[in-house]
């Protein structure tokens, strides 16, 4: 099929449905200048361990120069709090520097179209950045929360209103160290959370995937869980994914040029 004919195909698609879930991960924020976490070959979910060596350019994998289960999860922690301060601290600073791009843009707009046909759009999203909510996308979950808010690591009060830059986490009123409000490796799901993503997954006729690499669970699952009811998948990605076998329609190529096309008046 050729590429305007799929786009085409999708876009009556989601006109016809009244219930759609997308699924969004770190590429649709890659046009925004937010780095992605896995090179593009990564093909499976690692032990989390990064290959020595495997140093490339600062700034464009995110795991590159660390070994993910030091910077995002309890024990990494527990074990160096500066340096899991230090580097949301860092990602916090860039995420907040930066615009959601044409791709965030134009599922604000498919999430009004379907709204003004009575339908519903959740949009769940792996991204920690906040960029749907500042672009205007209303029906958000956010599966993996976010790194703009924080909690305390031994109680898990909420804490918004804290300063940037600091070398070290804050202490909480119960005097425990603050950390970022994110689902770190090994830790669950909120459940409120998770089930409505997996009852909008359940539910939709049309699962869109986009710029997700398809590899962390249980978000990874959720396309999978539409197509066994019935959905019809759709994947946006800029290479093949796990995922790619099982949709109906790969869309290769960026969110920010493919989403806009995708509506019922094109940008
Ligand atoms: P990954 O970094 O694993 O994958 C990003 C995906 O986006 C890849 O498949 C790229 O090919 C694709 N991509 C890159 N640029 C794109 C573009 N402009 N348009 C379309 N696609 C593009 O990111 P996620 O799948 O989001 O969890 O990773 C899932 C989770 O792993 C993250 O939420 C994070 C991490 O552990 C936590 O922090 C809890």
């Amino acid at each position: 099929m050729s590429d305007k004919i799929s786009i085409d195909l999708v876009r009556q698609w989601l006109q016809e449905s009244k219930r759609v879930a997308v699924l969004t991960g770190a590429g649709i924020s890659a046009e925004s200048g937010v780095p992605t976490f896995r090179k593009p070959d990564a093909r499976k979910p690692t032990s989390y361990k990064q290959a020595s060596g495997a140093q490339a350019s600062e700034d464009v994998y995110l795991w590159d120069k660390y070994d993910p289960a030091e910077l995002a999860s309890r024990s990494g922690f527990k074990k160096n709090p500066e340096l899991v301060w230090q580097w949301y601290d860092y990602r916090r600073c860039l995420v907040e520097r930066v615009e959601p791009n044409a791709g965030h843009i134009a599922l604000v707009q498919l999430e009004k179209e379907i709204a003004a046909r009575e339908g519903r759009m959740t949009l769940i999203t792996q991204n920690v950045d906040r960029l749907h909510q500042r672009a205007g996308s209303e029906n958000i979950l956010e599966v993996h929360g976010n790194i703009l808010t924080f909690r305390c690591f031994d109680h898990g009060h909420f804490a918004s209103d804290v300063e940037r830059g600091l070398k070290a986490p804050p202490v909480c009123d119960c005097s425990s160290l603050l950390r970022p409000n994110v689902v770190w490796f090994g830790e669950a799901l909120d459940k409120d959370v998770l089930d409505a993503a997996m009852s909008s997954a359940e539910r939709c006729r049309l699962f869109l995937a986009i710029g997700t690499s398809a590899l962390v669970q249980p978000a990874a699952s959720l396309p999978f869980i539409a197509r066994e009811r019935g959905a019809k998948l759709v994947e946006v990605n800029l290479e093949e994914t796990p995922l790619t076998n099982s949709v109906d329609v790969f869309l290769k190529g960026s969110a920010g040029e493919i989403l806009p096309r995708l509506l019922k008046s094109p940008a």
